[in-house]
């Protein structure tokens, strides 16, 4: 196979949304209103703000500084700069991409199933029974690859032909769909509880392991952080970018994203009274609860009710493009594929692995805690003591194009000692629940 050059970036605007929309996605609506009800509202929220900024935003810019200086892929970019012993940190990376599209896409699927169902007015009064029935089998199973081909057209169309021109058309409508359902629940009765339970600051859990391990997963798994998603979009980066400017952009935007879902999320599902239906199960509110309330809104609620699963949908493909992308840019350049090729490829394989979540929730629910909490997790901390420690001069490739920053020396050590350690306790915690929770 010929080796296609490099392809790059058309500038910072394409980069920018097409790193906010891998970023912004499920997890900001769905996995993020899930924990923050869990977990104590408001002071939710400041701690998972604080971990962005402590640990997410240090390791986006180690990953985007590894892309950037080797111009590769995860597999490649971490033989290039650590030898063959960490070319294997890049194959879990890939390992982590290829894992989390396949049951990432048959929730996306879902989405893709809420909007057809909707718009052909079928949707049914039990948003519960219509869960139920198209959540798992084989129709959720046609959904995830109906989903998986969309994705895959999208990445063999390049890197400006396809990921930055879809980042450029739908992010701004998915910004547009969020504020508008954020101003919608602004105007209803009732919204004021909701904003108080969401922005209620209940400092008494923030200090629970487990809770510091869910807003640090979820801090990961939001940046799209741990499993060199970051890093291989970096590695279409030119030398002129400010990588620390970037950084920051793409987390900011990240967090108000997942803000602004809040304040559409919570102060709906006070307004329309199902905060007891809001369930232990972390798809119940978004799946179940809502289109259920929904339901009972006469038309209006029905065309909230698309509005708000073709937001999911625009933000889940985003995010599951970059995914792919991870295992395309490797096979591309490790296995010297056609961009073609590797995305026919790595794409059917995933589709074929997805067909188990689809068929099974609680495959999904399984997968989705040892991805989020465990894996991603893990892969932070090992590029984190890669970046720390081993890696010669990481300041060199994170300050090209940045030599107003004084502050390198202070983002290594945070990425020798702090993070290492918050992320061995987070790691930890994490495998001790994940284990409890799959054999208890
Ligand atoms: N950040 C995405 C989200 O919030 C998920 C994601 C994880 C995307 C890892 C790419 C890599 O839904």
């Amino acid at each position: 196979m010929s080796q296609e050059p490099r392809e790059e970036w058309s500038g910072r605007l394409g980069f920018i949304l097409a790193a906010v929309g891998s970023a912004v996605g499920l997890g900001n609506m769905w996995r993020f209103s899930y924990l923050t009800s869990e977990n104590g509202g408001g002071a939710f929220v400041l701690l998972y703000l604080l971990l962005t900024l402590l640990l997410g935003l240090p390791v986006m810019l180690a990953e985007l500084s590894l892309g950037r200086g080797s111009g590769r892929g995860p597999v490649s970019a971490l033989r290039n700069f650590g030898g063959r012993r960490w070319s294997s940190l890049g194959a879990l990376f890939v390992l982590s991409g290829f894992v989390i599209l396949s049951y990432y896409s048959v929730i996306a699927g879902w989405t893709l199933r809420y909007v057809a169902t909707t718009v052909a007015g079928g949707f049914p009064a039990d948003g519960g029974e219509f869960f139920t029935r198209v959540s798992e089998g084989n129709e959720a199973a046609a959904y995830h690859v109906v989903f998986m081909i969309i994705t895959m057209a999208v990445v063999m169309g390049g890197i400006r032909r396809g990921i930055e021109r879809t980042a450029l058309i739908l992010m701004p409508v998915l910004f547009a769909l969020i504020g508008g359902l954020a101003i919608y629940a602004f105007t209803l009765d009732g919204a004021g509880e909701g904003y108080r339970f969401y922005l209620q600051t209940d400092f008494s859990q923030i200090m629970d392991p487990d809770v510091i391990r869910q807003a640090a997963g979820q801090a990961f798994f939001s940046l799209s952080l741990g499993m060199g998603a970051i890093m291989t979009y970096g590695s279409y980066l030119s030398g002129r970018h400010h990588l620390p400017q970037e950084s920051l952009v793409i987390g900011g935007a990240d967090f108000m994203v997942a803000f602004v879902a809040g304040l559409a999320v919570f102060p709906m599902i006070f307004a329309l009274g199902i905060q007891s239906d809001v369930s232990g199960s972390s798809v119940g509110t978004l799946f179940i609860a809502l289109p259920t309330a929904f339901q009972q809104m006469g038309t209006a609620g029905t065309v909230v009710q698309v509005v708000f699963f073709i937001a999911l949908f625009v933000a889940a493909l985003t995010s599951a493009i970059s995914m792919l992308e991870v295992v395309v840019a490797s096979a591309m350049d490790s296995l010297k594929f056609s961009r073609k090729r590797a995305t026919l490829i790595a794409g059917t394989a995933i589709t074929l692995c997805g067909i188990l979540p689809a068929k099974k929730q609680s495959v999904l629910e399984i997968t989705d805690m040892i991805v989020g909490d465990v894996l991603l997790v893990a892969g932070g901390l090992a590029l984190a003591i890669f970046v720390g420690w081993h890696m010669r001069d990481p300041i060199d490739h994170a300050s090209e194009g940045a030599a107003d920053v004084r502050w390198f020396p202070v983002w290594r050590w945070l990425l020798r000692v702090p993070i290492p350690l918050i992320l061995l306790f987070v790691l930890y915690n994490s495998i001790k629940s994940v284990y409890a929770a799959i054999i208890g």
